[in-house]
């Protein structure tokens, strides 16, 4: 694969690129860091702007692409609601402070490199898929690269920094190592789907044996598990959907418990938070302790933070031995550097 082939090309989810289009990323990403660690100067994107509208907090999101743009010659450039104006949907109501995607995208077009957007929950209604119907408006607008910072079904650039850090404990090849994406529990039910949906595309994608465990009622996208049980059997891993948090954490390399809302995922209406309230308060035991931990095959303990302490996870796991957390939020910075120089540069 060439550096230049994914140059204009757009990153919304993992299951718009092969393997070896990631493993070039990945590859890159891992490169850049030794680069960055001994200084060398990588000013793949020079002169380059990325504008970035967050529609949802973050800290790691934000702060990787800032630097990661600045790492990489270039500058990111920061919107959020009240500074630009709401983008519509095609067909959508224009209102007062609200625009057309196809003008927004078309613009900032005109003026930068690439669009990154971050959108879920409540900017949306919490009905799921829009936030990501959203930014493929932008993508079929905007003549330059898109990049998904988090929507309502997918957080691509997570990925990259969860992989990479497996890649960097456990071997490159990650072939056959038992991945646990489980849910855990939180006193919030306001929790996308996109992290733990990603993750098990990512692990599938890597040929890992890969374990979906949550309580019943707690599912995911029923399109999502079908693309991962495909991903696993064309690059010969394994994927199950166990409810038992207990029984997944046998023998685990990696587990990455972490909550997920109830919702439904066909667009017949929002989240029901009252209904995801009280399945969440009936599975207050699915929190990782260490003695679930000492169940696993001294598994990593991943997360993509911010994580609901005491709730999903007990300081002791989280602030232990196993914990890769904040490896993992930095690698946040170099998977998105590996991303950006291939379809950027
Ligand atoms: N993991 C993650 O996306 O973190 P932020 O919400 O802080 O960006």
């Amino acid at each position: 694969m060439s550096m230049t082939s994914l140059r204009g090309r757009d990153f919304l989810t993992w299951l718009d690129f092969t393997r070896d289009e990631i493993e070039a990323m990945l590859d890159t990403a891992h490169e850049l860091k030794r680069r960055q660690i001994r200084r060398e100067p990588h000013r793949i994107l020079d002169g380059q702007t990325l504008f970035m509208l967050f529609y949802n907090a973050s800290l790691r999101t934000r702060n990787s692409f800032e630097a990661g743009m600045t790492q990489l010659g270039g500058h990111a450039h920061f919107l959020q609601p009240g500074a630009v104006y709401t983008p519509a949907l095609k067909g959508e109501e224009i209102a007062y402070k609200t625009e057309r995607i196809s003008d927004v995208a078309r613009v900032l077009a005109e003026m930068g490199d690439a669009i990154a957007i971050r959108i879920y929950g409540k900017h949306t209604g919490w009905m799921y898929g829009k936030g990501h119907r959203i930014i493929r408006e932008f993508a079929e607008w905007a003549r330059i690269p898109v990049i998904n910072m988090e929507d309502d079904m997918y957080h691509p650039c997570q990925a990259l920094a969860d992989v990479m850090t497996m890649q960097e404990k456990l071997g490159h090849n990650l072939q056959g190592k038992k991945f646990v994406m489980s849910w855990a529990y939180s006193g919030s039910v306001e929790k996308p789907l996109a992290v733990p949906q990603s993750a098990i595309i990512s692990a599938a994608m890597m040929g890992m044996d890969v374990t979906l465990a949550h309580p019943e009622g707690l599912d995911l996208d029923p399109n999502v598990l079908q693309a991962t049980k495909d991903l696993a059997k064309k690059n010969g891993g394994k994927f199950k959907i166990l409810h038992d948090m207990n029984e997944a954490f046998k023998d685990a390399d990696v587990v990455y418990p972490k909550a997920w809302t109830v919702q439904p995922t066909d667009g017949s209406g929002p989240m029901d938070p009252e209904k995801a309230k009280a399945i969440f308060e009936a599975n207050k035991d699915w929190i990782t302790t260490e003695e679930k931990m000492e169940l696993t095959n001294d598994a990593l303990y991943m997360h993509c933070l911010p994580a609901d302490r005491g709730m999903e996870v007990t300081d002791e796991v989280i602030d232990g031995p196993n914990s890769v957390i904040i490896e993992e939020a930095g690698n946040r910075l170099h998977g998105q550097k590996g991303m950006m120089a291939l379809i950027m540069g």
